[in-house]
């Protein structure tokens, strides 16, 4: 059953694969027979400087987000191909381009970049067909803005649209998942983005007509700059996420009861986010909002505590209790904290039927942050050994989410933590992910503390 089903969806991709090749082509086709390309000395020599900028593009590749989605600002030389020489010279850059960078650059499997190609050679000739049909007409002469720019922005959305819908497909029929999540995870900022500097494609072309083709070299100055500046955002957003996981990973580490606690909490809490199809950057505020939530139990104090077999005392339970709101005291001293990671860290311990604490929220009034870590952290508190027990079987975790679910739990998480098989590969996955923390940034594990 489940290699019959596999067998269905490899055929389903493959499918994919084709009809976009075949519709490719077939596009390809119309726009050779209704825009044919002119051939002339000034048309091929800007054929060679669009591709030359396109070569350069190309090896810009970066990466922009951190799902690992690779961007490029290779669009440039090709919507400003169609404003410049036309559609179908447009698509023999992008033929030359993305074989290029797919088959020498990055040695993708055939099927891959046919896919890749034949995608952006749709999206290209959609760009082309709005910019003429609007109006434009592409030309190395004269660039009337009037009358070029609004079918070329247009062409941009016709552009983005086409291709982000293409790549979102094709991952959803891949990952078996709905068109809508995956829209939500990789196009939503790719297309902003992109459409933000696109209008550096327009400067190309404005280059190219004004002065000449050696200063369209010049757009190689701002997409350096562009470069640098994505590269070191995203290099400084890692940064920042490191430093939080060694800084969390070494105060736990004095205690061998929380040692890793946070780490695992926060990849469960993302895992279970991911699972509720939550946005890319709420998933990413619950994880380092699961990653701080204990921050206010720093206090030694509060270690005391945890290695105490027998019941607490009054006072230790009010202290208990304020490590919510000393933890919030302590993050809001980062003055560009996120307010979501701040309630994540405020409300963990608040229950679904409002008898948690600090606040006593209830039900939907508690943040979705703090009731997905409310869940992923009891499931480290029981997978976990403690002074006073061992740790629990996954089948007696899985009974207590399911029994407690409506009055400490929000059914809605237990039933994606459940399904999302949290559990089950959780030992593996998390002691992994851990551990690799652990080797990435040195930190070595503390021994086992005594119980007093
Ligand atoms: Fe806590």
């Amino acid at each position: 059953m489940g290699a019959l089903f596999v067998m269905a969806l490899a055929r389903k991709l493959q499918l994919v694969v084709l009809a976009t090749i075949v519709a490719a082509v077939a596009v390809v086709a119309v726009v050779f027979l209704l825009y044919p390309p002119v051939v002339t000395r000034q048309s091929l020599v800007a054929l060679g400087t669009l591709l030359a900028l396109g070569l350069f593009s190309t090896l810009l590749d970066f990466r922009i987000t951190e799902s690992g989605t690779t961007t490029s600002v290779d669009f440039i030389p090709l919507l400003g191909a169609i404003l410049l020489i036309g559609p179908a010279f447009a698509l023999v850059v992008t033929v030359v381009l993305f074989v290029f960078r797919h088959t020498i650059l990055h040695k993708k499997p055939a099927y891959k970049w046919l896919f890749n190609t034949s995608q952006r050679l749709l999206a290209v000739s959609a760009a082309s067909f709005f910019f003429v049909w609007f109006g434009g007409v592409p030309s190395l002469e004269s660039l009337d803005f009037r009358q070029s720019f609004p079918p070329f922005l247009l062409a941009v959305v016709a552009y983005f649209v086409v291709n982000a819908c293409a790549v979102v497909y094709v991952i959803s029929v891949s990952e078996e998942k709905p068109f809508s999540t995956i829209w939500r995870k990789v196009a939503g900022h790719l297309i902003v983005f992109d459409v933000a500097i696109s209008p550096l494609a327009y400067m190309v072309a404005l280059f190219y007509v004004l002065w000449g083709s050696a200063t369209v070299l010049l757009a190689i100055l701002p997409l350096i700059g562009l470069r640098y500046s994505y590269g070191v955002n995203v290099e400084l957003q890692q940064l920042n996420h490191d430093l939080l996981r060694v800084l969390v990973k070494t105060i736990e580490g004095r205690d061998a009861y929380t040692s890793g606690h946070s780490l695992r909490v926060a990849e469960r809490s993302r895992r279970i986010a991911e699972h509720m199809e939550l946005s890319h950057k709420l998933v990413r505020l619950i994880e380092t909002g699961a990653l701080l939530h204990d921050i206010g139990k720093i206090d030694m104090a509060y270690s005391e505590i945890l290695r105490q077999a027998g019941p607490l005392t009054p006072l230790q339970r009010d202290l208990i209790r304020a490590h919510p709101d000393k933890g919030v005291e302590i993050v809001s001293n980062v003055r560009s904290i996120d307010k979501k990671i701040l309630e994540c860290i405020q409300h963990h311990h608040e229950w679904y039927d409002g008898s948690g604490y600090p606040a006593g929220l209830s039900q939907t009034d508690i943040p979705i942050g703090a009731r997905i870590i409310m869940v992923a952290d009891s499931i480290d508190a029981m997978a976990t050994d403690r002074p006073y027990r061992a740790a629990l079987s996954s089948e007696d975790i899985r009974r207590e989410l399911l029994e407690n679910r409506g009055t400490q739990f929000d059914a809605d998480v237990v039933r994606v933590a459940l399904a999302g098989g949290i559990l089950d590969d959780q030992e593996d996955k998390l002691n992994k992910s851990v551990k690799e923390t652990r080797n990435q940034l040195m930190v070595k594990p503390m021994r086992k503390v005594g119980v007093h």
